[in-house]
């Protein structure tokens, strides 16, 4: 199926959750809905779902009209960030549940709903657990499990809100790949929520990002990685790093940086915001280098450093492989940072007083959490 989302809204009370959504997913298309805590994922999918409706705007699928439809009519797929498995059930019974609730017109026999279950966990690659009950699952095993459950009725679209939400990394990096291939053979339809970047870009064919009830970007994995269309997008995705520059022939120049690796932009000359990621800058020894080493901690295979600017005093992380790292780092020491990718906007008011100097985001609340995700991403 195809669906199309058009200036959609809902609020809940004053507070304005979506903000004029629109969204086209294609037949068989894998999207990633990728956004902070709060930003409307699960209200977006519980909307296409039938778990809630829309102050304003259309959903259509296939050029039908799908919000006078009942969630049971829309033949979905939805795995919730919060799942539960029936405890009572075993994993068969489990992966049965949709198929035996069906209205009788449609339902499939019992024979052919057992065929459909074996079919299934042989897909799942999990024959060996159908009698199995779910207290007796590991996490993963249950995330397929659930899975299993959600595409027994063969949905149209399957929605999964941080279905591996709940799961160690490597169990999450290994689900994920075989949720991809899965999806891939089925042809099937998926919208994936996630906040976890590296999961949404490994898994989805496009990535639309969300922010405060809003898309402020769609694009490949690539597009948004290398291209952020905002600042928002920018710091969401780990560069982290905001410089003050100045814009001279599409280029940007500040004291103690050294931007001629970055292309030339297209941009009016003027007060302009450098945004980098802490693992796409080199620094390069310099006595007279306008950034002090505080200091310099080993996470083995990767150097972070801790600088400040020497004018305005702000902090400043960035992070190098080990191998790479120039002869010359010290703690004291001086450096020069030298960008080797990174993206630019416009400065249109004074950056605050934090920001002034060199972009430390010790006073965003968020800043902790762009940190996480960039140390996770460039892991
Ligand atoms: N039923 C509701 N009543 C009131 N407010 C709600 C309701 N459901 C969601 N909200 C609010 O809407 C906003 C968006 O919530 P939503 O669950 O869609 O976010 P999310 O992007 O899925 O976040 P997370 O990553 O934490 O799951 C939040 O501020 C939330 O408190
Ligand atoms: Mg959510």
């Amino acid at each position: 199926m195809s669906m199309t989302i058009a200036h959609m809204s809902r609020r809940f009370g004053a507070t304005e959750v979506l903000r004029g959504i629109d969204l086209t997913v294609a037949r068989g298309e894998l999207v990633a809905l990728l956004g902070p805590s709060g930003s409307g994922k699960t209200t977006l999918l519980k909307i296409i779902a039938g778990l809630d409706w829309p102050d304003a705007g259309t959903l259509e699928v296939n050029g039908e009209d799908w919000l006078p439809k009942r969630a049971q009519e829309r033949r979905i797929g939805f795995v919730f960030q919060h799942y539960a498995l029936f405890a009572h059930m075993t994993v068969a019974e489990n992966i049965a549940f949709g198929l035996t609730v069906l209205p009788r017109a449609t339902r499939p026999s019992p024979r052919q709903i057992a065929d459909k279950v074996q079919e299934l966990l042989g897909f799942l690659q999990i024959p060996q657990l159908a009698g199995r009950y779910p207290a007796e699952l590991s996490g993963g095993q249950r995330q397929r499990v659930a899975l299993g459950r959600a595409m027994a009725i063969s949905p149209q679209l399957l929605l999964l809100d941080e279905p591996f939400g709940a799961l160690d990394a490597q169990v999450r990096r290994d689900l994920r790949r075989w949720l991809r291939e899965v999806l891939v053979q089925a042809g099937t339809t998926t919208v994936f929520v996630t906040h976890d970047q590296e999961e949404a870009f490994e898994l989805a064919d496009r990535v639309v990002v969300m922010g405060a009830g809003r898309i402020e970007q769609t694009g490949s994995p690539e597009e948004i990685h290398d291209h952020p269309a905002s600042p928002f997008v920018a710091r969401f995705l780990g560069m982290t790093v905001e410089l003050p520059v100045t814009l001279r022939a599409g280029r940007a120049e500040a004291p103690g940086i050294d931007a001629s690796a970055l292309a030339r932009v297209a941009m009016a000359d003027g007060a302009a915001t450098l945004f980098l990621r802490p693992s796409d800058i080199t620094p390069v020894p310099d006595p007279e280098g306008r950034f002090t080493i505080r200091t310099i901690a080993s996470t083995g295979a990767m150097l972070r450093l801790l600088l400040t600017d020497g004018a305005g005093g702000t902090e400043v992380e960035i992070e190098i492989p080990r191998r790479l790292a120039p002869a010359g780092l010290a703690e004291g020491g001086h450096v020069r940072l030298r960008p080797e990718a990174g993206r630019l906007f416009a400065r249109t008011e004074p950056l605050s007083q934090s920001a002034a100097g060199a972009f430390a985001t010790a006073h965003d609340p968020d800043a902790g959490r762009q940190t996480a995700l960039s140390k996770e991403f460039t892991r």
